[in-house]
């Protein structure tokens, strides 16, 4: 004979496990920038609806190939992303993760494929290689941290992963531009338009890293007093202040995120893009984009041994503090927080 208080505790633990321990949690969805508001609501949806055939959906990820460029596994990639990246950079790779409000600088915004630390000219998108070195170097001096205890699979597949979400945000605000001036979204115009200007952009950098000029010379203490000469007479002082603390009231500027942000304190000990030389001589002779730091490619093209010798005297500035030399605190206020 059936007996209900056999089997009514079992049925009811079995649910219980059934809502409570199987029941997933929804996966995450890529946000959608801010199309225009001025868009009518049935061509915004066409927007979303052409980026997620061309660049899939969080689930089904795709990245945007050049010609002969590979990935790796994506969704390995977006695992180490959603388990170490996403909490400052954001599911869409945004910079708005749960984090980012409390960060200055804050967490960088792939969409618009700008990156800082390149070994290519101002202006231009940076190597593969350049994102692979800051993954796992960090930025120095801010919140994002190196991951080079990372295997290296991972890291490479990381780095696919943000040039997924990247290049998806790039798509996506050409593809809100023809839909604003077309009043219509073309699948055979993304293709063979759109498609390929941002491609063309990330492949034109691959050949276009920047060598110095001139060899590096040795770097002595005549090249560092030479280099200060060139600090405070090519402008640099401008921004920097003639101490190179960046303590002067005028320096205060916007980046491309329409971020605060001001000339780097180069005494702070932390140089953002790292200490080798040549670190430093690219970020002096390319600039650093999407930030008021400019390049002086132009301005001393005809005096190499110049970018050198400003090189020698930002490491020796980087270097005071620890040879004992502890600058006075300065004029400029600490930065606040948007609220
Ligand atoms: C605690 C917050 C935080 C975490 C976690 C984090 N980042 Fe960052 N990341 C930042 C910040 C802040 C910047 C901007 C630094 C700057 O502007 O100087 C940044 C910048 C970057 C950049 C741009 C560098 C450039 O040249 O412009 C890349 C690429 C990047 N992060 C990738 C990653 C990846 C991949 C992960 C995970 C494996 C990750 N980040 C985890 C905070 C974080
Ligand atoms: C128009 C203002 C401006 C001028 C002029 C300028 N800089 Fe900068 N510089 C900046 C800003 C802003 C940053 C910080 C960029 C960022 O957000 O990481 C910076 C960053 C740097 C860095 C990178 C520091 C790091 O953390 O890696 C170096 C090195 C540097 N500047 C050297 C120079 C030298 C040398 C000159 C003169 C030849 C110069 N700058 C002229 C605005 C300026």
């Amino acid at each position: 004979m059936i007996r209900p208080d056999r089997w009514l505790p079992g049925c009811c633990l079995l649910m219980l496990v059934w809502l409570v321990g199987c029941h997933r949690a929804e996966p995450p969805r890529f946000v959608f920038s801010q199309v225009p508001e001025n868009l009518p609501s049935e061509l915004q949806q066409a927007v979303q609806d052409e980026l997620i055939k061309q660049t899939g959906t969080f689930l089904q990820p795709k990245l945007l190939l050049a010609e002969g460029e590979t990935h790796q596994d994506l969704l390995r990639g977006q695992g180490v992303y959603q388990e170490r990246c996403v909490q400052c950079h954001g599911v869409s790779g945004d910079g708005n993760g749960p984090f980012a409000r409390y960060l200055y600088p804050r967490p960088r915004d792939y969409r618009k494929g700008i990156f800082k630390f390149a070994s290519t000219p101002y202006g231009y998108r940076p190597l593969r290689d350049d994102l692979v070195r800051t993954v796992k170097q960090g930025v120095r001096g801010t919140s994002m941290p190196g991951f080079s205890l990372l295997p290296e699979a991972d890291v490479q597949s990381v780095v696919d992963y943000v040039l997924t979400l990247g290049r998806r945000g790039e798509l996506e605000s050409q593809i809100i531009e023809m839909a604003d001036s077309d009043s219509a979204v073309n699948t055979e115009e993304v293709k063979s338009d759109l498609i390929p200007a941002v491609l063309t952009r990330w492949s034109e950098a691959e050949v276009a890293e920047v060598f110095p000029v001139s060899p590096q010379p040795r770097l002595t203490t005549d090249s560092v007093e030479r280099g200060k000469k060139a600090f405070l007479s090519k402008g640099c002082s401008k921004c920097h202040g003639d101490d190179g603390r960046g303590q002067t009231a005028e320096n205060r500027g916007a980046d491309a995120w329409g971020h605060q942000t001001r000339a780097a304190d180069l005494t702070s000990g932390m140089l953002h893009g790292g200490n080798r030389p040549l670190d430093v001589y690219r970020r002096i002779f390319n600039g650093i984009n999407g930030t008021p730091m400019p390049s002086f490619a132009n301005a001393l093209k005809n005096e190499p041994e110049t970018v050198w010798d400003l090189v020698a005297y930002v490491l020796s500035l980087t270097d005071q503090r620890r040879h004992g030399n502890i600058p006075t605190p300065g004029a400029i206020k600490p930065y606040v927080p948007a609220k």
